[in-house]
């Protein structure tokens, strides 16, 4: 028999309506849309807006989407993780909440965070259940609320950031499509440079805290920034090397939509080709665990069964690492 490998076979997403260009930051904040462009390459993204909706409805709505077009019933689920740095709740996971509203009846459950590389270590997770021959339908979400725990007082960060879900379905393969390689990593030293302190049991939320605005997100721009070129470009160019890849056999690069500059610097450190490059970080921003799959929901027409395609990310923890994929369809 040969040998199973997990491969991607369906794809769905979901963005809020109210776009928040940058036109509309300039009036909240003092930056302007030529900085902005110029230093991320982000001219909006989407926010959620109404009391009460969160993470979960933006899941649901991609998940829903991929049911829709696959034409799955979602009572063959059988796992179903919610990859996220915005939960619904500190406890009760959204991932069980997701998958009761999808019909996902038979699915067990669990929400896993590895801020913005949470999607590629979550493609690990779905395709390790996959190749063990355990299970044969795992839905992986990537939905993340950044809005909730933005300061839109704070320009290095509130231009990033913005709301969005992508699901992906895995599948067993015998073709040897799907997943062939990763390179993951950690540093956890990197954490005092990103982070969302406050409401962790180390930093309980006090109306001290809260006063301070220790519920929103903080970064050290500059420090990330170098981290994530110097980490993402290394973890493409050890998986290309690995696997004997070289620009002209890499159909596609996938990379983490922090901001243009770290991916631009990704793709010119193996000399690819800007046209397979994937890019929608202008639309979106930073939609941390959405990131990924969003990518794929956007060029999910131009890709075809066979393409190479490397996933990488870096983001809080520090956590990244990439990710050799096969394509496994036309669409
Ligand atoms: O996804 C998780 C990982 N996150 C990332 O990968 C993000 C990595 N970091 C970045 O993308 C960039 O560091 C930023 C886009 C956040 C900032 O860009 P930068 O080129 O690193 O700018 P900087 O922080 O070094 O700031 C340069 C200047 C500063 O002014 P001075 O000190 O030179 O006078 C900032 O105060 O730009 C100023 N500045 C702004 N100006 C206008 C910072 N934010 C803004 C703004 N508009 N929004």
């Amino acid at each position: 028999m040969s040998k199973i490998s997990a491969a991607i076979t369906a794809v769905g997403a979901y963005v809020p309506d109210y776009v928040l260009t940058n036109q509309i930051l300039e009036t909240m904040v003092d930056t302007n849309d030529e900085w902005i462009t110029t230093r991320t390459g982000i001219k909006e993204r989407r926010i959620l807006k109404g009391e009460g909706k969160g993470t979960s409805y933006l899941a649901i709505k991609a998940a829903q989407d991929l049911i829709n077009k696959k034409g799955l019933n979602p009572e063959d689920i059988e796992l179903v993780i919610v990859a996220t740095a915005t939960p619904d709740m500190k406890a009760a996971s959204t991932a069980s909440y997701t998958a009761s509203q999808i019909g996902a009846i038979n699915a067990f459950t669990f929400d896993m965070d590895a801020a913005c590389s949470s999607f590629l270590y979550g493609m690990s997770v779905a395709a390790s259940y996959i190749e063990s021959g355990r299970y044969k339908n795992v839905l992986l979400i990537g939905a993340d609320k950044m809005s909730s725990i933005i300061n839109y007082k704070d320009r290095a960060t509130c231009i990033i950031f913005g709301d969005g879900a992508g699901a992906v379905l895995f599948e067993p393969n015998e073709e040897g499509l799907g997943l062939q390689d990763e390179y993951l990593r950690s540093d956890g030293s990197g954490r005092e440079f990103l982070q969302a302190t406050y409401g962790g049991s180390s930093f309980p939320v006090t109306e001290e805290a809260m006063a301070k605005g220790g519920q929103y997100a903080f970064q050290e721009g500059r420090t990330v920034f170098k981290n994530a070129v110097f980490n993402m470009a290394d973890a493409t160019v050890k998986i290309l090397d690995r696997n004997g890849l070289d620009k002209d056999s890499v159909d596609w690069l996938a990379a983490h939509q922090a901001n243009k500059r770290i991916i631009d610097a990704t793709a010119e450190r193996i000399n690819l080709d800007p046209a397979k490059v994937m890019m929608n970080i202008q639309k979106y921003g930073n939609t941390t665990s959405a990131t990924l799959p969003l990518l794929l929901n956007d060029y999910e027409s131009q890709l075809k069964k066979g393409d190479n395609v490397i996933f990488a990310a870096f983001g809080g923890g520090f956590n990244w690492g990439a990710i050799y994929l096969k394509w496994a369809y036309n669409s």
